[in-house]
């Protein structure tokens, strides 16, 4: 397990790696924002495919549990191509997709990684109709279910990106604050520019600037 997170860049629960202080600082300013308006509910989104939202999703979820007096949940609710469950190692059972078509209840579904006071919610399969079931009652209510179920829990959601899946910015109002990734030397200038504008009026607390040289 420690090798395949380390493979896979998880690093946010080691103590000597030099990128854990990166994530500590990230969760610093994140928990700061979120505090200061009682909110617990975050997304990670990016302009496009392959930026780095999965791995901030984890690394921040991680850095988080680290801190003994937070708990934390993370969702993967990028039905398009989920990535929570193979970055951390695991192979769940149940995943996002079987609470939404209602063939599993969320305790069926949620999964501890071994990582003391974090959960996950995985998904395990691509969803051609991603973008439908993001924004579908059953997954606002899923939303709402988790925050008054957990209501001193940080739940953090790994969403898809907003320029390449539609619903994306539907989903944002079900949630209370958004960081968007940006990828270095990967995300165009127009992209950015887009993306930013598109979260204009959806709570966005802050830009993650990933893989920088
Ligand atoms: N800072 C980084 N340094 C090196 N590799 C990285 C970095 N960030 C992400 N990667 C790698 O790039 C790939 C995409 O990262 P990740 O899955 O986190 O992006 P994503 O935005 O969630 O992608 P998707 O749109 O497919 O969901 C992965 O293989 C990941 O390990
Ligand atoms: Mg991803």
């Amino acid at each position: 397990m420690p090798e395949i997170l380390e493979r896979n860049r998880v690093v946010a629960a080691q103590f000597q790696h030099p990128l854990t202080d990166v994530y500590r600082t990230l969760r610093a300013q994140v928990l700061q924002a979120l505090h200061h308006e009682g909110k617990t509910t975050i997304g990670i989104t990016s302009a496009n495919p392959d930026e780095g939202k999965t791995l901030t999703a984890v690394n921040l979820a991680i850095a988080t549990a680290m801190d003994e007096n937070k708990t934390v949940l993370l969702v993967d609710a990028d039905l398009r191509e989920p990535g929570v469950a193979e970055c951390l190692g695991i192979e769940p059972t149940n995943g996002l997709e079987d609470y939404l078509m209602g063939t599993a209840t969320i305790t069926d579904c949620l999964i501890n990684p071994g990582i003391e006071r974090l959960s996950i919610l995985p998904a395990k399969t691509r969803m051609g109709n991603s973008a439908e079931l993001l924004a579908s009652s059953n997954m606002l209510q899923l939303v709402w279910e988790l925050k008054t179920r957990y209501p001193n829990r940080l739940i953090i959601y790994d969403l898809p990106p907003v320029l390449t899946v539609s619903d994306t910015i539907s989903f944002l109002p079900a949630i209370e604050a958004t960081l968007l990734v940006v990828r270095d030397g990967a995300t165009r200038t127009s992209d950015l520019s887009r993306a930013l504008h598109l979260l204009a009026n959806h709570s966005l607390i802050g830009t993650v600037l990933n893989a920088a040289q």
